[in-house]
């Protein structure tokens, strides 16, 4: 939202070039990612580790949107990684991603996910269930090989956001919970094997959340967990992973915190804890994925068909929706567009922007006030970076978009737009007789 770059011709500007000339040469429906904010975000959270005199891991969070460039990107940055699939796992390892820094997340990884883990001696698996105890034990010993993990908890915290992305309420299909046993006996499983390295805790309580006091209360209660199986056991967990889960600003409504700020306090409710302990200051992991790339890319569209429902709405039309941003549908998830050609021009008609799905809910952006739109012109919107092109689909068939990474005046394809030969790779022809 707010404030973009117009160039004399009065159109969008992307990472220092003609948001129209990035349409005319990679075509539309297309994802742009303007790097030097994705750069000035992983910049500014491992800043204020660093301020604060705090070793840490910053991981990205690729489940946002990963890509082998995006992969590489973030190794450049000195981040760490968080991936949820051998999908991601393979993508980072064809990236040359340093496999020391990933760490593996998920709910119900396969034993296939776990080897390939464990053969790519990657940094950390972040065990979730008891199943997947088990199954480490069965694979580390067999490969004699060991792992370093740590234990996902829910805490029982409510973060204030949409229901479908929050994670670490009590009602969780997510890790263990923390305050009826399990975690204890989680952590009696491990902490002594031979194979399992417990680092520490993770948690990870929610998406796109703008207040600090749930990470605070995730962080106390962590920490008091570690504290006490020190005390009780004589082990010392090295790690407090704290998730994602940081806001950013969609809309003029939204109101995110600067992401120093969560960090900050964070930290100061670790150390106020520990001070009166003999317990180690932890590592602090944090797992941001949105906050990294969700404002720093943008959708362009080419806008085509009008519907006027009289007395109701406008319908406008664009070459893309559901399939490349499902985020509208599926969340009732606002975004901010301008038509990119027009910025010079006055804002006084309403329209909504549907998008191609033959599905009536295929809507982007419902009331955006915006200059008169003709066929052709090109609409941006703006902070699609997260979970866009990570969620969609090929419904309807339709291909999926290209992503172009720009940074000051430079540009080049990350994700080659998918053809009609795409759609088809994967289909059989028939081959059973008719009866
Ligand atoms: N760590 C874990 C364990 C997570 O489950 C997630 C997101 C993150 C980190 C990163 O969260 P972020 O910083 O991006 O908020 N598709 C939804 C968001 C789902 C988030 C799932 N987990 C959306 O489009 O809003």
């Amino acid at each position: 939202v707010s404030t973009h770059a117009v160039n004399e011709k009065g159109h969008l500007v992307l990472g220092g070039i003609d948001s129209l000339e990035l349409a005319k040469t990679y075509g539309t429906p297309l994802f742009v990612y303007d790097l030097s904010l994705i750069r000035e975000r992983a910049r500014a959270f491992i800043q204020t580790f660093q301020e604060q005199n705090v070793p840490a891991q910053v991981a990205y969070a690729s489940k946002a949107f990963s890509s082998v460039a995006m992969y590489q990107v973030m190794k450049q940055e000195n981040l760490s990684l968080d991936v949820v699939s051998s999908g991601e796992l393979y993508t980072a390892i064809k990236a040359g991603f340093p496999v020391e820094r990933i760490h593996f997340h998920g709910n119900n990884k396969s034993k296939e996910e776990l080897l390939l883990a464990i053969e790519h001696n990657i940094g950390c698996i972040v065990v979730d269930n008891f199943y997947e105890i088990e199954l480490l034990k069965q694979l580390t010993a067999e490969l004699n090989q060991k792992v370093n993990i740590l234990l996902r908890v829910t805490p029982g915290v409510e973060a204030h956001t949409h229901d479908y992305i929050t994670t670490g309420q009590q009602d969780s299909k997510f890790g263990f919970d923390l305050m009826n046993g399990q975690a204890d006996l989680a952590f009696g499983q491990v902490y002594q094997d031979d194979y399992i390295q417990l680092l520490g805790l993770h948690c990870h309580i929610g998406s796109q959340i703008f207040e600090t006091i749930g990470f605070k209360v995730a962080a106390e209660k962590l920490i008091k967990k570690m504290i006490e199986w020190h005390q009780d056991y004589d082990f010392e967990c090295t790690v407090l992973n704290l998730g994602g889960g940081f806001g950013i600003r969609y809309t003029k409504e939204d109101a995110p915190l600067e992401p120093s700020v969560y960090v900050k306090e964070m930290i100061m409710v670790v150390k106020g804890l520990i001070a009166e302990t003999d317990f180690a200051m932890p590592e602090i992991w944090i797992e941001p994925g949105r906050s990294l790339v969700g404002d720093a890319g943008t959708s362009l569209y080419t806008i085509g068909s009008q519907k006027e429902v009289p007395d109701v709405r406008n319908y406008l039309a664009v070459d893309g929706g559901m399939s490349d941003n499902i985020r509208p549908a599926l969340y009732g998830a606002l975004y901010d567009a301008v038509i990119a050609n027009k910025l010079d021009e006055k804002a006084d008609e309403t329209y909504t922007i549907a998008g191609k799905c033959c599905e009536s809910g295929d809507k982007l952006i419902e009331h955006i006030t915006l200059p008169k739109a003709e066929p052709g012109d090109i609409l941006a919107m703006f902070c699609t970076g997260a979970y866009g092109y990570a969620m969609a689909s090929n419904y309807n068939r339709l291909t999926r978009p290209a992503v172009v990474f720009v940074e000051n005046g430079k540009h080049q394809l990350a994700v080659r737009r998918e053809t009609l030969e795409d759609i088809v790779h994967l289909d059989l022809p028939l081959t059973m007789e008719k009866e």
